[in-house]
């Protein structure tokens, strides 16, 4: 099955196409920007504007199915321009989907977000994507799933376990929950599906919502070790957790996050031991499992 990546140079193209490779499809990259080496040998790769259809064009012609990665978000350094993110998210998408209606209407995979709303124009460009992946599905009749991504942009280590707490999401997740999304689209009949793509820290309800009192407790029974990693290590408690219902994905997609809170630690206490210095470490998303 060959799947076109759109977005393929970017934090989530990379892992999803290494993971994809590793499945044993074949890929087509479509990016404006050119992939790392590694990334770029695992497929063809088609330089392509989302904003320009003859680009498009030639990305869709021949493939079975389409995730489309490509966007710009509010995270980028310097910013991107207001402008510059309605035309890629929402033009550029729009432009995708009218050509996949002129190829025979394979699946997609839709790259949405838990910004999805009002509240500016990144969040807004979410909701109209969603939209127009509602109207494809509507009118071809493709199966389509829109996954809410939680935050996976590159940040400093320490500062990782605690996003996982909040809106935090390890970028392999985001890979793998793709992956299970590109397979319910082809393989089963999931018409359109949409999710959220957060952690699972498995917590019992009352330490989610009282996880500044109950957390460490909890955390030090699951891994000797940890209160003094979080004191040590000044790692962020919040009050409580954010912890999103993740049983439809498990039901329909058959997926599950496997980065969570103790994860990060446990990763962490193989650092500490061996003496490791974390603090100018970078996380896209990488944790030994
Ligand atoms: N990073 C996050 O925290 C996060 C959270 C929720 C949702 N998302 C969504 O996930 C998707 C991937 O995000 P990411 O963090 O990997 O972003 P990223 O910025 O790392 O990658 C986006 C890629 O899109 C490419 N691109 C930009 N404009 C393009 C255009 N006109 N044509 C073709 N390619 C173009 C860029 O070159 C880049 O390689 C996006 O749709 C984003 O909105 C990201």
């Amino acid at each position: 099955m060959k799947v076109l990546i759109t977005g393929a140079a970017g934090n989530a193209g990379i892992a999803v196409s290494r993971l994809l490779a590793e499945a044993g499809y074949e890929l087509r990259l479509a990016d404006v920007a050119t992939p790392p080496d590694d990334v770029r040998a695992l497929g063809e790769f088609v330089r392509c504007d989302t904003r320009t259809p003859s680009d498009v064009e030639a990305a869709v012609t021949g493939v079975d199915a389409v995730i489309h990665l490509a966007a710009w978000h509010c995270g980028h350094f310097p910013p991107v321009s207001d402008r510059t993110i309605f035309a890629v998210n929402v033009d550029g998408t729009f432009n995708l989907l009218e050509t996949c209606r002129g190829n025979g209407g394979p699946p997609v995979v839709y790259a949405s977000s838990m910004a999805y709303g009002w509240r500016g124009v990144y969040s807004v460009t979410k909701v109209l994507g969603e939209e127009l992946c509602r109207a494809y599905h509507e009118m071809t009749g493709a199966s389509v799933a829109m996954l809410r991504y939680h935050a996976f942009v590159p940040g400093p280590y320490l500062d990782f376990g605690a996003r996982l707490l909040r809106n935090g999401v390890d970028r392999q997740d985001v890979a793998t929950a793709t992956l299970a999304a590109l397979r319910g689209v082809t393989e089963k009949d999931i018409g359109l599906f949409n999710t959220i793509v957060h952690t699972n820290h498995h917590m019992p309800a009352e330490v989610v919502a009282r996880f500044s009192a109950l957390g460490p407790d909890w955390c030090e029974e699951q891994l000797p070790g940890a209160r003094g990693l979080i004191e040590k290590y000044g790692i962020h408690i919040p009050e409580r957790v954010e912890q999103h219902d993740l049983s439809e994905a498990e039901k329909v997609l058959g997926w599950q996050p496997a980065i969570g809170f103790i994860e990060f630690l446990r990763d962490l206490k193989q650092r500490d031991a061996a003496g490791l210095d974390v603090t100018d470490l970078v996380v896209p998303g990488e944790l030994p499992t």
